[in-house]
């Protein structure tokens, strides 16, 4: 059968899929283009998509043939679910292998953050370290503040262990509240409304997937419900936040600062984001490491092998609950 991999990935998809079926490999980018995807769609059995490719309900639509959809990511966002529900198109995601990198990521940048790591390296190699002194970039200490979690799934629950591991206090906003054990064995407390989260907060990470619920969950109202030290922390997907309204209030000083390896319009950068003082700033690359990213590859290749097969989509165990 014919296969469609969006551009190359790391790991051993390609070799997996090229074993037993016909594999057509495009360009980085090539398919960041809707019109593109539409237009080459038709023939394909399978997809494998990365997470900036628009599989929109019509290119899901012309691609007759299509028998899955498998996502190189765990969000799947960028995918029109309710047009593959309808066709019957199973979608295969990598929940799971890239909780501890992106919780590492999460961390990293707010430890960059609070610590002022980037100014001070940067002041560094610029010849400015003229010896210690006492109000040399005082950041701000974790021990004893409140990680407040946004979104308690697998990868809120693994940035909860490293924040306790901190000293932190755990406080979490999420759909479902944890099982009592879990909860108790972090210490962590359930906060009923996402306002109450976010005003009580020091340390504000989001852990939420993008939907029409989530989306500018932390919008201007929200930002300003924080403690003026308070920070955010965005792992997940650039549009929970109202990223102009962050812009804003960094510039302003009206919290402590930001640390973001997602954005609302990637690979756009809000021009405001990159001249705010009090941030951090990544390209999406909270599931990069080499670990993962291999582990996702054999994911999300052993989902279509599963499917073309002619396997019940039941036995694809990284399959999306549509
Ligand atoms: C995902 O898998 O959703 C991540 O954003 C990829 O880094």
């Amino acid at each position: 059968m014919k296969i469609l991999l969006t551009e190359p990935i790391p790991g051993k998809a390609l070799e997996m899929l090229s074993s037993q079926h016909e594999i057509v490999v495009g360009d980085r980018g090539e398919f960041d283009d809707e019109t593109r995807l539409y237009e080459a769609i038709e023939p394909f059995d399978a997809l494998l998509c990365c997470l900036s490719n628009p599989v929109t309900g019509r290119v899901i639509q012309k691609g007759k043939k299509l028998k899955i959809i498998s996502t190189y990511a765990a969000g799947y966002n960028n995918i029109d679910i309710a047009t593959a529900k309808k066709r019957g198109i199973p979608v295969a995601h990598t929940p799971g292998v890239l909780t501890n990198a992106t919780a590492d990521c999460a961390f990293s940048l707010l430890l960059s953050l609070i610590r002022n790591l980037r100014e001070a390296e940067d002041a560094l190699r610029r010849g400015k370290f003229d010896g210690w002194h006492p109000f040399l970039f005082r950041g701000m200490e974790l021990h004893g503040k409140k990680a407040g979690i946004y979104g308690m799934g697998r990868i809120g629950l693994a940035f909860a262990r490293r924040a306790a591991g901190f000293g932190m206090s755990i406080l979490y906003h999420n759909r479902k509240r944890l099982d009592p054990e879990t909860e108790r064995a972090l210490q962590a407390k359930y906060v009923p409304t996402l306002n109450e989260l976010v005003s009580e907060s020091d340390v504000l990470s989001i852990h939420v997937p993008l939907t029409s619920e989530t989306h500018h969950a932390i919008n201007a109202g929200r930002i300003a419900m924080m403690k003026s030290h308070s920070v955010i922390i965005n792992t997940a997907r650039g549009p929970v936040i109202d990223e102009k309204a962050l812009a804003v209030a960094l510039h302003e000083k009206r919290i402590g600062g930001a640390g973001l390896d997602v954005f609302e319009f990637e690979p756009e950068i809000e021009q405001k984001l990159l001249t705010a003082p009090n941030c951090v700033l990544l390209p999406h690359i909270g599931s990069a490491t080499v670990e993962t990213r291999d582990k996702m590859s054999e994911l999300a290749a052993s989902a279509i092998l599963i499917c073309l097969e002619g396997k019940p989509p039941e036995s694809i165990p990284n399959l999306l609950q549509l």
